[in-house]
């Protein structure tokens, strides 16, 4: 959406882009995921990580498709609100040494991400409600609700255990 790139003048172009930027969101989560669940300590935690890796390896196919229905080329652009997301992730976990207390670090991370996602999505259902492609906002609406799901998942996690170790 830079100076030099090409204006985005309507609804569908808006939503084309925002496939692409998603789009490459969710390939590098399928490269920073596998880092996360290496440092996560907690086996229930490590699996989710590892679940979720399958479920973006998906969304990734998922966003192809969607491309395909709507007929644009399969392209992404870069993305620097995951990209900052991710970095921060790296960071703070590289500067806590207790594993309990970087789990919870790790689910605050992970948090950002499926957050990040879930506004993403969103908008994209939304949008591919309004410009008459209900096929399409049926796939994106599944990765939506996986998204959701995971969040709770972490949530639950975090309140049940996570953060008890964390503060013991
Ligand atoms: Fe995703
Ligand atoms: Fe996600």
């Amino acid at each position: 959406m830079g100076l030099f790139t090409k204006d985005i003048k309507t609804m569908d172009d808006l939503f084309v882009h925002q496939l692409q930027d998603i789009y490459y969101a969710e390939k590098q989560l399928v490269k920073a995921i596998p880092k996360m669940a290496d440092k996560a300590t907690d086996a229930t935690l490590k699996q989710g990580f590892m679940t979720h890796l399958a479920e973006t390896k998906v969304h990734v196919q998922r966003l192809e498709q969607v491309f395909e229905m709507h007929g644009a080329a399969v392209k992404a652009v870069d993305c620097p609100a995951i990209d900052g997301i991710i970095e921060e992730a790296e960071e703070v976990a590289g500067e806590v040494d207790d594993k309990s207390v970087l789990d919870a670090a790790l689910i605050n991370a992970a948090q950002a991400v499926e957050h990040y996602e879930i506004t993403r999505y969103g908008s994209l259902v939304a949008w591919a409600k309004q410009l008459g492609r209900n096929d399409c906002a049926a796939v994106l609406q599944k990765t939506l609700d996986e998204e959701k799901a995971t969040d709770k998942k972490l949530t639950t996690l975090a309140e049940s255990k996570i953060n008890l170790r964390a503060a013991g």
